[in-house]
């Protein structure tokens, strides 16, 4: 008996496996490593090396290992890449969905944790956006989150899964010193990247409408978001009905040039940010309110933003030669 998690050797999956075991359910992985890390899974948690793409794979995973619920993190996320790689970012997202479903029904496992994404929202034209703000994704890779939603929720209208779709905002932030974000296009990583090659960090576009001209983000701590997916799982498990979406964000945000302020204070490195021009598709400012996660998930901040940068720090200096440049 136990809880399938596509993608458990990521960034986040690794995070909800050590959760979900904390918890006593046990977890098993199913990984590519494509982008993820074997040594992101502790030896004691079965892993199984394959895509979620490889149905007859899937099927054998969850019947030999009883699975009662799947948290499907597995996806290729770089939204920007996705514009130039559509194929491939649908294949992973929308076909790689859809063949877990269809391994799900076959091995009668009715119980689900979808990774959704608020690149759900596209630019969104309200200051807080909510689970009614309305879906306007601009990229391929948000468009495959949403598609995922749909997907869910229809093969649970026809076939009776439990289910529920997270829409992450900015996950940042280590659970643990030997856990990290290794993406090349998120803000934390490229601004440890270039402190640790003696760059500069860089700013995109400081002409924004917010107060500092910077853009602003809605950033939630990587162990938070962990916790409210073995909320889920639990409650899923017990037959309790939840929301089919839920935006796990913190309902403030903050800026880059604060995210840079933070950087300085928390590793005490003194630098001066390169100004560069916006990046094309950004949004000026995404938050959102979590009021509808923390009702039903115990979802809650429980971590500052210096807390966020500390410990992925920490995380980024532990690894030292092993992370990814
Ligand atoms: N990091 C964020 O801020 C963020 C925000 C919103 C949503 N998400 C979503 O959360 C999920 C996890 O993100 P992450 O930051 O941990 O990314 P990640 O790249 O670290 O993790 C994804 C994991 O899935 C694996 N994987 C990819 N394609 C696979 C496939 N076809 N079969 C099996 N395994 C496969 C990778 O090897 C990797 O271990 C993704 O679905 C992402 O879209 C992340």
């Amino acid at each position: 008996m136990g809880w399938l998690v596509t993608g458990g050797a990521g960034y986040i999956g690794s995070h909800v496996v050590r959760a979900l075991a904390q918890a006593g359910i046990t977890p098993v992985v199913l990984d590519d490593l494509s982008t993820g890390f074997r040594r992101f899974v502790d030896d004691s948690v079965a892993f199984v090396e394959g895509t979620l793409l490889d149905q007859p794979l899937l099927e054998k995973t969850l019947r030999e290992h009883e699975i009662t619920g799947v948290v499907h993190l597995a996806g290729f996320k770089y939204a920007g890449v996705s514009v130039s790689r559509p194929l491939h970012t649908y294949l992973q997202n929308v076909t790689g969905t859809a063949t877990l479903l269809d391994a799900m029904l076959t091995e009668n496992v009715t119980n689900i944790v979808f990774s959704s994404s608020a690149a759900t929202f596209g630019t969104p034209d309200v200051d807080l956006v909510t689970e009614e703000t309305p879906t306007r994704p601009e990229s391929p890779y948000g468009e495959s989150k949403l598609i995922g939603e749909w997907l869910i929720r229809d093969v649970a209208r026809a076939h009776g899964l439990r289910h529920t779709s997270l829409r992450y905002f900015n996950v940042v932030g280590s659970g643990s010193d030997d856990l990290f974000d290794a993406s090349p296009h998120n803000l934390f990583p490229l601004v440890f990247n270039a402190l640790a090659k003696g760059d500069r960090p860089r700013i995109n576009g400081v002409d924004y409408p917010t107060p500092d001209g910077t853009c602003i983000r809605d950033y939630v701590h990587v162990s938070d978001l962990a916790h409210s997916h073995v909320v889920a799982a639990r409650k899923l498990e017990a037959g309790e009905a939840l929301e089919p979406v839920y935006n796990l964000g913190s309902g403030s945000g903050s800026s880059v040039k604060e995210i840079m302020d933070a950087v300085r204070r928390v590793t005490g490195i003194d630098f001066e940010p390169v100004i560069g021009d916006r990046r094309p598709g950004d949004p000026a400012r995404i938050v959102a309110t979590g009021e509808l996660a923390a009702r039903d998930l115990d979802w809650q901040m429980r971590h500052t933003l210096d807390d966020m940068v500390a410990s992925a720090w920490r995380a980024r200096q532990a690894a030292g030669a092993d992370y990814p440049a």
